[in-house]
């Protein structure tokens, strides 16, 4: 039975709509993976968005529990149900049915569809729900119903949003094999095993705690499909069921032994992560060290230690991806599609981890042996800095034995380091340390930015400092430091976006701003003080210069980011980003090269939508409500409660702290420079527009003209053509010339028969034997060239008692060849060119044994 087509019909025949699985990587930055059928719907559920004209879903969603609020990362391989990865199977009511069907349609699905013994059936339900016990009450005997706490039986996706009271039904797996003191109704053991939940989506959580009442209370489902499989197939543990059993079999044969009940968790922790990486890599999640590629390098490693306990001492994860695909590539194609990438990704992590794990596992066996309770935090960390163990791979290395890593103290030296990376960062080697931005935070508070409104501004200077960051009371005509103005026009870089430069100036005052940034908060310009002294307290104009153009390009990026999603798909996020005045670059995760016509395709949308004017609008949002606009975040970034956003019209809406355009014909036009691949899995496009473009235009059409005069062509393509066409003919009459060329040959008289062995660099061979059979009563010749890579040996035999053919014959192989023909005339080919000095001297010495 193909227990997800059944589903899917099953509620397909009950009025809902069959959705598709929705990308791993959801679009809300505050949840790290899709981790359940519902996220897709979340925003319906809220009343964030309309609800669809069909108020019923269906959908098989693949999800992923290995950060953030719902996480099994540390059960996987120590329990028989729990997945980094799984698919889950739901059905969705939008203010349509409520409880009393969704009970009845689960029951019937499980009873009916899957034929599951109703005496096998057990059911829970939210301590508070009296409604939900009473339907039940109708399908299954009261004294099968059990009621939970809040911990059980209330469901929410993250720490916000909708939420609610939920049901549980369970499949008791058999009291004969079980014997765990967990194994109960509400234990942590895995005979009975929760197969589905109903959650009664009644309530939406704000960010402070709060339960709101939703408009119309929903129905959310999930049931676990590898669970249900594995019942079904009559296995007591997902990995034995046909899921996963052929990656299990696959890496006993790569390992070259059986897994034992000893080590069997490793063969099912490299099952289960094998799915979870390649479907993550799949959909563009790179490894990295933060976010989402943290996590994904987590999985991964912790894979590969498992591998390490069983004997792998190299990549072994893309061997099994085959495999995988047998069992999971047919619905989810993008596993097919990508699978070289895939594998390669694969194969380059587990490399670069393969290469530290051995010293790393020295040192950590080192350590255990010394470990009572607690095992050293610094060794954690030295695991984490040098031999690139995670924090939770040393936790998951210690937990068999009870023992715990000293939090604490690993804590304290990530946080050293990560001031220390800060610090260095910050300057060119310069003195400046946190402190030194502190006190003035605390002397001056933060400077505010005025430059969204204003270009220019009469500034107060607040504070000055030396290159070194340490606080002065003027700044000499001539030298170079920093100024914190009170009110600053300057835009620090951020989000990309390159700082201001320009100018503090008036009648007395002429500084030059080189460039912006932040420090802690504080918004501070580097300033050359050209004419008369910077003074603390004084007033000066600042000016910004060329900022116009940097907002051009930072409201092209945005454009930019949209059409990439229309042409490529919605799953293209940004990677990066950099917007200067005279350019823009745009990093994004795609898989692969884009094409020609991508490229342009996405350039000429790019385009339509500047010349459509379409006019900008920032505003001031609640977090909440950006995101009901359908803003597009950056993951990773922290925003505040309160977000600005920057919209054009419906084609670009985004969460930005930049300066952009009033309308989108302000950039004038755009044209993309290049593209091209930064790492694998992220591409990168360098574009301009503004004065920029008409720069680009215009070196473009004046080499044009150069090539014009050169060509002496108004057509260059024409040019171009007749200057190969050209080349081509000059080639060939060099070809020509050289085969007329040929090499002086060297010659010998054997009684009265003229005998030729030699290696010829140029010409035919062929008609170098003919000419001199033509010239010569008796003669043997055996001439050899080597081009190409490859060897050439051409022989001839005039009324002598040497046969062409047998000479060749017995030649030919010296250089890897063969090859044979008539007594007169026999030609070879070889592999060798370093045989043929070696070819020739056995072919004279046959010439001289045989004549
Ligand atoms: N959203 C519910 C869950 O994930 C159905 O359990």
């Amino acid at each position: 039975m193909d227990i997800r087509k059944e589903y899917l019909e099953f509620f397909r025949s009950k009025g809902h709509e069959v959705i598709s699985s929705m990308p791993l990587v959801p679009d809300d930055p505050t949840l790290m993976f899709t981790n359940a059928g519902m996220v897709q719907f979340k925003d319906i559920f809220t009343g964030a968005i309309p609800t669809p004209q069909n108020p019923r879903a269906t959908s098989c969603q693949l999800c992923v529990r290995a950060g953030g609020k719902h996480n099994d990362l540390e059960n996987v391989g120590y329990t028989a149900r729990h997945h980094t990865l799984f698919e889950m199977l739901g059905n969705f009511s939008f203010g349509d049915y409520f409880k009393k069907d969704a009970i009845a349609y689960a029951w019937e699905f499980v009873t009916v569809n899957l034929a599951f013994p109703t005496d096998k059936l057990w059911v829970t339900v939210h301590n508070d729900d009296d409604e939900a016990f009473e339907i039940w009450s109708k399908h299954i005997d009261p004294s099968r119903i059990m009621r939970f706490g809040d911990k059980d039986n209330f469901w929410s996706m993250g720490d916000t949003g909708a939420c609610g009271p939920c049901s549980e039904i369970f499949y008791d797996q058999g009291e004969e094999h079980f014997n765990s003191s967990e194994d109960y109704m509400g234990g942590d053991g895995d005979r009975f095993l929760e197969i589905w939940n109903l959650v009664f989506m009644q309530y939406e959580r704000t960010a402070d705690g709060k339960l709101n009442p939703l408009p119309k209370p929903s129905i959310d489902t999930g049931m676990g499909l590898e669970r249900v499989i594995a019942i079904k197939e009559g296995v007591f543990n997902n990995f034995d069921s046909s899921n996963f059993k052929p990656i299990i079999e696959k890496i006993e044969e790569l390992a070259n032994k059986k897994a034992t009940s000893e080590n069997i968790g490793s063969y099912r922790v490299i099952a289960d992560h094998l799915r979870a990486t390649s479907f993550m890599l799949s959909q563009g999640i790179l490894f990295g060290n933060e976010g989402r590629p943290y996590v994904l390098r987590r999985i991964l490693r912790r894979a590969v230690r498992h591998g390490y306990l069983i004997g792998f001492r190299k990549p072994f994860m893309a061997q099994l991806l085959d495999t995988l695909i047998k069992i999971m590539g047919g619905h989810y194609t993008e596993l097919v599609e990508n699978k070289n990438f895939i594998k390669e990704q694969l194969t380059l992590e587990e490399d670069r981890f393969f290469k530290t794990i051995d010293l790393g596992m020295s040192l950590f066996n080192e350590e255990l042996a010394n470990t009572k309770e607690i095992f050293s935090g610094e060794i954690a960390f030295k695991l984490y800095d040098t031999y690139g163990f995670p924090l939770d791979l040393t936790e998951d290395m210690l937990r068999d034995r009870n023992l715990k890593v000293d939090l604490a103290k690993f804590d304290e030296l990530m946080n050293a380091q990560k001031a220390m990376a800060k610090a260095a960062w910050k300057g060119s080697g310069d003195a400046s340390n946190d402190g030194d931005f502190k006190q003035l935070i605390e002397k001056y508070g933060i400077n505010e930015f005025v430059g969204y409104e204003n270009i220019t501004y009469k500034s107060k200077i607040v504070a000055l400092l030396d290159e070194h960051f340490k606080e002065v009371k003027t700044l000499e005509k001539g030298t170079t430091g920093w100024v914190m103005l009170d009110k600053t026009p300057f835009y620090a870089t951020s989000g990309g976006q390159m700082g201001d430069i320009g100018a503090l100036e008036d009648n007395k005052h002429v500084a030059i701003i080189e460039e912006t940034s932040k420090f802690h908060g504080l918004n501070l310009s580097k300033v050359k003080v050209e004419n008369s002294t910077l003074t603390q307290g004084e007033s000066v104009d600042a000016v910004v210069v060329n900022r116009y153009e940097i907002a051009k390009h930072h409201s092209a990026t945005h454009l930019l980011q949209s059409a990439l999603k229309m042409v490529l798909g919605e799953s293209v996020s940004q990677a990066g980003s950099l917007n200067d005045a005279n350019r823009l670059r745009f990093d994004f995760t795609y898989p692969k090269a884009m094409t020609t016509e991508q490229i342009e395709e996405v350039e000429d949308l790019v385009n339509s939508m500047i010349a459509r004017g379409i006019s900008g609008n920032i505003e001031e949002l609640p977090i909440d409500e950006a995101k009901n606009k359908g803003a597009i975040a950056m993951f990773g970034e922290k925003y505040g409660d309160v977000v600005r956003v920057v919209s054009f019209s419906d084609v670009s809406v985004e969460f930005c702290g930049g300066t952009h355009v009033r309308n989108t014909a302000d950039i004038g036009s755009f044209y993309i420079v290049k593209e091209s691949g930064v790492s694998a899995g992220v591409r990168r496009i360098e574009a301009v527009c503004g004065a920029s473009a008409i720069k680009y235009t215009k070196d473009i059409i004046s080499k044009m003209n150069e090539i014009q005069a050169e060509v002496k062509n108004s057509d260059v393509i024409s040019g171009i053509k007749k200057l190969k066409e050209q080349i081509k003919d000059l080639k060939k009459e060099v070809e020509v010339a050289q085969s007329q060329t040929s090499t002086p040959i060297n010659e010998e008289l054997i009684g009265d028969t003229k005998v030729v062995v030699a290696v010829v660099e140029n010409g035919d061979l062929k008609k170098i034997v003919d000419d001199m059979k033509n010239a010569n009563e008796k003669l043997a010749i055996l001439l050899l060239q080597a081009k190409d890579d490859k060897v050439l040996i051409v022989a001839g035999s005039k009324n002598t008692n040497i046969k062409a053919g047998d000479w060749i014959k017995n030649i030919a192989p010296i250089v890897g060849g063969g090859g044979g023909g008539r007594p007169d005339f026999a030609q070879a080919g070889g592999k060798d060119v370093t045989k043929v000095e070696e070819a020739k001297i056995a072919a004279l010495n046959y010439a001289k044994e045989n004549l």
